[in-house]
């Protein structure tokens, strides 16, 4: 069942050394949190300090910007399945490599195949990356759905993005955020 197939999932990410530099740095695989039979996923990048030493996805700064963020949108965290395209902390959190995000595909692919959610909400570039394959900005993709296999795809930036640059833009993309998971919801 589900679970099984999560957990073993799960027990296969904490024991992966595909990318050696990450696996010998790490405290925590960072996995994913939420229900299986949730709606939304939403994929972040990669974990940072706070998550590598808890093991949750966006429980440091990030993660209480999402959580305002959720609260305005309606959802409730709770009802959200939480994952990052790396499970592993990419020293001084840069961006993940071309190779780690190969690595690391396969477990969020076989995360989405077992949760089967009707929306993916993507934060930044890196999950846009992995999960539309395609490079072109946020700003271009933003307000319209895309698709992954059966999903409806949803894009904003990143809570980091929007937390480095304060008030005038948090205020206008955390209207845009509100207004596409507005739209998730009427659906
Ligand atoms: N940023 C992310 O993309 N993911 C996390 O889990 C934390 C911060």
């Amino acid at each position: 069942d589900l679970t099984r197939a999560m957990d073993n999932l799960r027990t296969q990410v904490a024991a992966c050394k595909l990318c050696t530099d990450l696996a010998c740095r790490r405290q925590n695989t960072v996995f994913g949190v939420g229900p299986l039979n949730t709606r939304f996923v939403m994929v972040g990048e990669a974990p940072g300090a706070d998550e590598d030493r808890i093991g949750e996805p966006f429980v440091g700064a990030a993660g209480q910007l999402l959580d305002k963020i959720l609260i305005a949108t309606g959802i409730p965290r709770e009802q959200v399945y939480i994952l990052n395209t790396l499970k592993c902390r990419p020293p001084n959190n840069r961006v993940p490599t071309e190779e780690e995000m190969a690595n690391c595909r396969p477990y969020f692919e076989q995360q989405l195949e077992i949760l089967q959610p009707d929306y993916i909400i993507c934060w930044g570039t890196t999950a846009v990356r992995a999960i539309l394959n395609v490079p072109t900005p946020i700003g271009q993709l933003r307000g319209k759905f895309h698709r992954y296999k059966q999903a409806k795809v949803v894009v904003t930036y990143h809570p980091a993005y929007l937390l480095d640059r304060k008030s005038t833009r948090l205020n206008s993309s955390h209207t845009v955020i509100s207004y596409a998971v507005f739209c998730l919801k009427k659906k």
